[in-house]
């Protein structure tokens, strides 16, 4: 049986392509067979929701990553929701992020970056980006911050780590909370860390596009005791309990205990101590991902290799007609993408440019919104912008 599902697996995941034939598409998942009879385990464990692949994934992960704690979630854009709203919690007394407080952030990037501040009511102060980097300008960082700015919550662009040495000392300086929106770096390092794992919340994405994937799935990487305790709470309805699913009375005082205006001995399983969501994952997703887990390295290397194969393709042929991307000194990227800017003398236009590669069959990416701010959907957002916002358009 086993050898009949690998071979279907086998025969739906290598599919040879035709140079010139077949489409190239911008990215795509890479899939073993292991991948798939994994999660044909999980399905035949008939467990279902989280259980001991996930458990397997999170320690996994985060002992690779280096973070105290690893949650996962449903989508990368659940993990930036999840990681934002832990820092809303009560618990964190002034320290919380309340309406009408003001996240620093950039307008060139993925929306879901962006929405969580918006909504939970607060205000993105979008500060520009560099060339070729496409990541925050530190320089303008301080200047950004006012009396209201409680937060700093950035991705690092397309696998390139953002300058983490100086959004800390800033943050520090300020007393502001990071989120370090890692969903397109992950193996990525700044100064010797793996980024999302240095500011107090970092996020994962694992959707096929990603470095590794399960389908739909991320994590939020945590370090700090307190936060770790509100973001499991928050990830798993809002409940106070910390049962894994499908255990009981973990805490050997179920019906004992006195919480909010509640009669005395309510049961604790069902006690809400946060405004909480349900974004937890199938042990299905969790076994693709823990199989995937396996060439999390191997993967990023092979990201770098490509990128470097590109990018000096292109600076061969093109030369100073288009500008490539460069990472930080302290930074070992795990890219994403590969990030070309035209410059004004280079011979089509973007659009005409994005054309003249699809009619050829080459699948080309634009950084993502691009200027979030002219999307339709955010015409009407409440925001500020600290100085200019030149480089993002
Ligand atoms: C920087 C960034 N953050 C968040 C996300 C959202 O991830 P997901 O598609 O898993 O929701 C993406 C998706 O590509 C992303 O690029």
């Amino acid at each position: 049986m086993a050898i009949t599902l690998g071979a279907i697996a086998k025969k739906n995941i290598e599919r040879p392509m035709e140079p010139g034939v077949d489409y190239i598409p911008a990215s795509g998942k890479v899939l073993f067979e292991q991948d798939l009879l994994y999660g044909i385990e999980a399905v035949l464990d008939g467990w279902l929701t989280g259980g001991r692949f996930n458990t397997e994934f999170e320690t996994k992960l985060a002992g690779m990553l280096g973070s105290k704690r690893v949650l996962t979630v449903n989508s990368g854009s659940s993990a930036n929701l999840l990681a934002f709203a832990t820092l809303t919690s009560s618990k964190l007394g002034e320290r919380a992020l309340k309406p009408g407080d003001e996240v620093i952030t950039v307008a060139s990037g993925f929306p879901t970056t962006v929405n969580p501040i918006l909504q939970f009511h607060c205000v993105p102060v979008f500060i520009d980006v560099t060339v070729p980097g496409y990541n925050a300008n530190v320089a303008i960082l301080e200047e950004a911050v006012s009396s209201k700015t409680k937060a700093i919550m950035l991705a690092h662009t397309l696998g390139n780590p953002f300058n983490l040495d100086a959004v800390m000392d800033v943050a520090k300086k300020h007393n502001l909370w990071v989120i370090e929106d890692n969903c397109d770096a992950l193996g990525a390092e700044f100064n010797g860390k793996k980024t999302g794992t240095v500011g107090d919340l970092g996020t994962s994405s694992f959707y096929p596009a990603h470095h590794i994937t399960m389908g739909e799935g991320g994590a939020v990487m945590i370090n700090n005791p307190k936060l770790i305790r509100i973001a499991e709470s928050m990830r798993d309805w809002g409940r106070d309990c910390w049962c894994k699913t499908g255990h009981d009375n973990t805490c050997k005082n179920r019906f004992g205990g006195q919480y909010g205006n509640l009669p005395f001995g309510y049961d604790h399983k069902y006690v809400y101590s946060e405004k909480g969501f349900n974004f937890k994952i199938t042990d299905i997703q969790a076994a693709i991902g823990l199989s995937q887990m396996e060439r999390m390295e191997s993967f990023a290397e092979k990201r770098r290799h490509n990128h470097e194969y590109l990018t000096n393709l292109v600076k061969n042929e093109l030369g100073d007609l288009v500008i490539t991307d460069e990472a930080h000194p302290k930074a070992i990227p795990s890219w994403f993408g590969c990030t070309f800017t035209l410059n004004e003398d280079f011979p089509k236009n973007r659009h005409a440019l994005l054309q003249y590669l699809e009619e050829r069959k080459i699948g080309s990416r634009l950084l993502f919104a691009g200027n979030i701010l002219k999307q339709p959907g955010y015409l009407d957002m409440p925001h500020r912008i600290a100085g200019s916002l030149e480089n993002t358009d």
